[in-house]
């Protein structure tokens, strides 16, 4: 008897506690948070940046960005993918983010296979995350368990974009106050900085370093004449569309090549040159680190790629699972408007047929 009232009593606790924890915790993002619900999450969504990534390597690269773009307004909560729509002032056009970011398509492709296999159930911010940590391992970058439960905003906030996205020709106390806004530190900023090891640079967000800096009427002083030299070839007066790679020589691949690069003036943006020529910095002693030690920056940049990855998430019950990232879902009522319409205009084709 007594051993049955405990089972009992168990069990109903079990009860409360699944109806109620969900509702009254802030949940906490879990790597095994699809194990039951979408188990191949991982490889599904790993064999479209593969894909993709063969035609167009910088894709690698693009993808990492969307997922920092993402986070640093209003969280990792996929805000970034809501497209222009009569309530949403899309965050693409941003500054930061106008003709500059790219893989929503790829996105928009990566939910189709997931939604294929497990519908409705995984967000599209998980998706950009999970991007970003197969993009990493594909450019030959360190791996990681993502932790997953995110769920995808229902406001996007382009102002916000414009405020907290870093400017390229941000100086070294502005690019560390904008990371600390979002809870990261020096070395974060140091070590998530090290993804302009891969990837592209338009020439007007570096050009003014190559001919007239800040107004000064000459080149940036910190940047190498030689490497300047070069810069100028791929963007003459200025030639806005044209791009730069970041690593001159390994243009596709992570590795620590960025920090040596700064070490001796060759750091395409202001704000990358900034963490060592700034004079008595405390991230030059970072810089230097990673520069002779490759394995020391893949562990910063993997526990800093983690931490930026859990800024203001949507957990539990907040938010939603978009079915499509560019839109937010319809709600109840425009779907009720959506069914009346639609059951009024059958009722009507049955009162004509007759
Ligand atoms: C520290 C402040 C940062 C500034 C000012 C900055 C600025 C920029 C700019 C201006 C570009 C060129 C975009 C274009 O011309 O289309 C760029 C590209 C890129 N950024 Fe950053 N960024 C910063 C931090 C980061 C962080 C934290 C990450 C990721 C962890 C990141 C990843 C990338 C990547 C991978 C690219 C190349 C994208 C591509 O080729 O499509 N950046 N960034
Ligand atoms: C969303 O907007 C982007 C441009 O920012 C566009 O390329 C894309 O086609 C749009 N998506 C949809 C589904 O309309
Ligand atoms: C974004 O870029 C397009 C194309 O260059 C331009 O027409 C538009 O004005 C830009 N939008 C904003 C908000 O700056
Ligand atoms: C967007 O962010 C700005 C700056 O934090 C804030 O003032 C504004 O209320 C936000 N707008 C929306 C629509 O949330
Ligand atoms: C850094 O930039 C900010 C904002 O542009 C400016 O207010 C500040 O004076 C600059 N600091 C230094 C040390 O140049
Ligand atoms: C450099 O830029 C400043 C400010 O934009 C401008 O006044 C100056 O004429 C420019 N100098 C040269 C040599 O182009």
């Amino acid at each position: 008897m007594r051993s049955f009232h405990v089972t009992v009593t168990a069990l109903c606790c079990v009860v409360v506690a699944v109806g109620v924890l969900p509702l009254s915790l802030d949940a906490q993002l879990d790597p095994s948070f699809y194990r039951n619900t979408c188990p191949k999450v991982h490889s599904i969504v790993r064999g479209v940046v593969r894909t993709v990534s063969k035609k167009d390597p910088r894709m690698l690269a693009s993808l990492v960005r969307l997922h920092f773009h993402d986070c640093f307004v209003q969280g990792c909560d996929a805000s970034i993918l809501l497209n222009n729509t009569a309530t949403i002032v899309s965050e693409q056009q941003a500054f930061p983010n106008n003709n500059s970011i790219r893989g929503l398509d790829v996105v928009n492709d990566i939910k189709t296979a997931v939604e294929n296999a497990c519908p409705g159930v995984v967000s599209c911010a998980d998706i950009l995350a999970l991007a970003a940590e197969i993009s990493s391992v594909l450019a030959g970058g360190p791996d990681w368990k993502v932790p997953l439960g995110r769920r995808d905003s229902l406001t996007a906030n382009r102002t916000l974009a414009n405020i907290n996205l870093p400017a390229p020709f941000s100086n070294l106390s502005a690019l560390k106050s904008a990371f600390a806004v979002q809870g990261l530190d020096t070395t974060d900023l140091v070590a998530l900085s090290g993804a302009h090891t891969f990837g592209r640079s338009h020439c007007d967000f570096f050009t003014d370093r190559l001919y007239n800096f800040s107004g000064t009427g000459k080149p940036d002083p910190t940047l190498d004449t030689t490497y300047s030299q070069q810069l100028k070839k791929i963007c003459p007066n200025g030639g806005p569309n044209n791009l730069a790679n970041f690593d001159p020589t390994t243009p596709d691949t992570i590795d620590n090549n960025y920090f040596s690069n700064l070490k001796v003036k060759k750091g395409l943006l202001q704000s990358d040159q900034e963490l060592f020529s700034t004079t008595g910095a405390d991230t030059i002693s970072i810089v230097n680190k990673f520069s002779s030690d490759q394995k020391a920056f893949f562990d910063s940049f993997e526990a800093s790629m983690i931490k930026m990855s859990k800024i203001d998430v949507l957990t539990g019950i907040k938010g939603e699972i978009r079915k499509h990232c560019n839109f937010v879902n319809k709600k109840a009522v425009e779907l009720d408007i959506a069914s009346v319409a639609s059951e009024e205009s059958s009722m009507k084709g049955m009162v004509s047929s007759f």
